[in-house]
């Protein structure tokens, strides 16, 4: 396979883009899109700019809570990934509902498929990574719509519609994925 050597500053090979939900130090409600995290059981990572509005609201109030859109939000992705919550309320200019989390203090966002709530345990700020604050959260519950459940409470895969952002420091693109197109883990051993 030939391969070429790139100097992209950054490279997205594909990660769910979501929202993150919150309750800002006066307990209004807002939202911001990102797509830079990993999950391991019931710890999530997220990672973030260290001067949005989100992610230093979240550093005071600690509760937050992951919201996974699928196709059918991708003007609400680009608008709360596009715009500050310093400048407005997202909920109220996408027209979207907050609900309060029973576990966590933070709006789940009614018209996502899943929402995962969430307590911040670490704040990671280095300063050889400078302008990156990286957290460390505690997954508290796990809510999922109705549709997206088998009648056993299972997961139901083909319901589930991430979008994944890729591309490179030039130019990100919003890449879909196709139902139905799916393989059990281990089935190819
Ligand atoms: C698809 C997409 C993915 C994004 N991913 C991230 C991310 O992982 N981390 C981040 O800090 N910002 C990310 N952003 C940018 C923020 O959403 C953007 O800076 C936003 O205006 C911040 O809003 P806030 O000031 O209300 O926090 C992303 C934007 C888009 C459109």
């Amino acid at each position: 396979m030939s391969k070429e050597r790139v100097n992209y500053k950054k490279m997205y090979y594909g990660f769910p883009i979501f929202f993150v939900s919150f309750y800002d130090e006066q307990g209004v409600p807002n939202i911001t899109t990102i797509s830079s995290s990993f999950s391991l059981m019931d710890m999530v990572c997220l990672g973030f700019g260290s001067k949005g509005y989100a992610i230093n609201e979240i550093k005071k109030v600690k509760d937050f809570v992951i919201n996974i859109p699928n196709r059918s939000f991708m003007k609400e992705i680009d608008f709360c990934g596009f715009n500050s919550g310093r400048d407005c309320n997202k909920f109220d200019a996408m027209n979207l509902t907050p609900i309060k989390s029973e576990v966590v203090n933070a709006p789940i966002i009614e018209e996502c498929t899943i929402a995962i709530e969430c307590t911040l345990t670490d704040i990671i700020e280095r300063e050889y990574y400078r302008g990156i604050t990286n957290i460390l959260a505690k997954v508290k519950g796990r809510i999922v719509s109705s549709e997206a459940l088998d009648e056993e409470g299972k997961l139901n895969y083909v319901e589930v519609d991430p979008v994944l952002y890729v591309g490179d420091s030039a130019k990100r693109v919003y890449r879909y994925t196709e139902k139905e197109t799916i393989d059990e883990a281990k089935s190819f051993l």
